[in-house]
């Protein structure tokens, strides 16, 4: 039996929930119900697409997103863990912690009665992982397909000493122009300005795009709302287990250097990540667990 059949017998869902592989040997879910539809790489845990059956996409994935080993998908739902951005004393290990680029296993699958679809996947930490991360843990991540698209990311400390984390789903939403979209829900709230050396800055009303905008919103636990008026649609981002907000578009050269964001895409999308991040960073004691939780939902504008 191959992979895909041994993954396809116990997990697969009828039409409802199908892996397959890609010609370069990745595997891929795809799912579809009758609330909405989407498409995951098993590696990473990576959710690419997310639609629901009355809405345009919502997820937005690179054009020249590359899926291939060891590699992190440019769009969609990366999860960093088990630390945001830059590691705090080695900076040769990568950026936003291994989980995206790592193995994960299936453990579960179900249709459950309201017609949505749930996956659950475990981390298998191995290797390099574990040379980067020495620390028994547990980590199991949640996707659940329907109108409403959730996300539950449960990190288990199974050992005998107290370990800090940070993490972030990274999400990548389609926007129709980003300079012409806001977000509510950070009004009032302190950032570290990641364009101007960390400096502590405060919002004052609806955030919006004229340049590149990379943030750390600290304290931030509020529904964030994208208002998209091209659209005619907002995307509501609520979350519990979540003390930061990220705020991220990489504007045009920094699109040029990355090399992966397709012509102008970074006009098509904007970042807003569900995080505990810098000062909140948790701490999980010795058989403790944290979870963290992140909805959307699309509302007609
Ligand atoms: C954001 C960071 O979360 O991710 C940015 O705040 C970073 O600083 C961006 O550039 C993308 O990171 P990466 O590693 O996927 O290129």
């Amino acid at each position: 039996m191959n992979n895909i059949t041994n993954l396809n017998n116990p997990f697969g869902i009828g039409k409802q929930l199908v892996f397959a592989t890609t010609p370069s040997g990745q595997t891929v879910i795809t799912i579809n119900n009758q609330q909405a539809s989407a498409t995951i790489a098993l590696q990473g845990a990576h959710l690419m697409s997310w639609q629901p059956v009355d809405a345009e996409a919502v997820i937005w994935l690179s054009a020249d997103a590359k899926l291939a080993p060891g590699k992190s998908i440019r769009g969609g739902m990366p999860i960093c863990w088990p630390w945001f951005g830059a590691h705090a004393t080695e900076p040769a290990f990568p950026a936003h912690g291994f989980a995206r680029t790592a193995d994960w296993d299936v453990i579960a699958s179900a249709s459950l009665p309201g017609g949505t679809t749930e996956i659950i996947f475990e981390l298998a930490l191995a290797n390099n992982a574990l040379t980067q991360w020495p620390n028994p843990t547990s980590v199991r991540y949640r996707i659940t397909v329907g109108k409403t698209l959730s996300m539950e990311l449960i990190t288990h400390n199974t050992g005998p000493t107290a370990i800090t984390i940070s993490e972030a789903l990274h999400t990548y939403f389609t926007v129709s122009d980003v300079r012409k979209i806001s977000i509510d829900g950070l009004d009032g709230c302190h950032y570290l300005d990641k364009v101007d050396e960390m400096k502590e800055r405060q919002q004052s009303g609806a955030v919006t795009f004229a340049g590149e905008v990379d943030r750390i919103y600290i304290d931030s636990e509020d529904d964030c709302i994208i208002h998209d008026p091209a659209l005619s649609r907002q995307i509501r981002i609520s979350k519990t287990g979540s003390r930061s907000t990220v705020v991220w578009n990489p504007w045009i050269e920094k699109s040029i250097q990355m090399g992966d964001m397709g012509e102008v895409g970074y006009l098509n999308m904007v970042c807003i990540e569900s995080a505990n991040a810098a000062d909140n960073s948790i701490t999980i004691p010795a058989g403790g667990e944290h979870r963290l939780t992140v909805n959307y939902s699309v509302e007609r504008a």
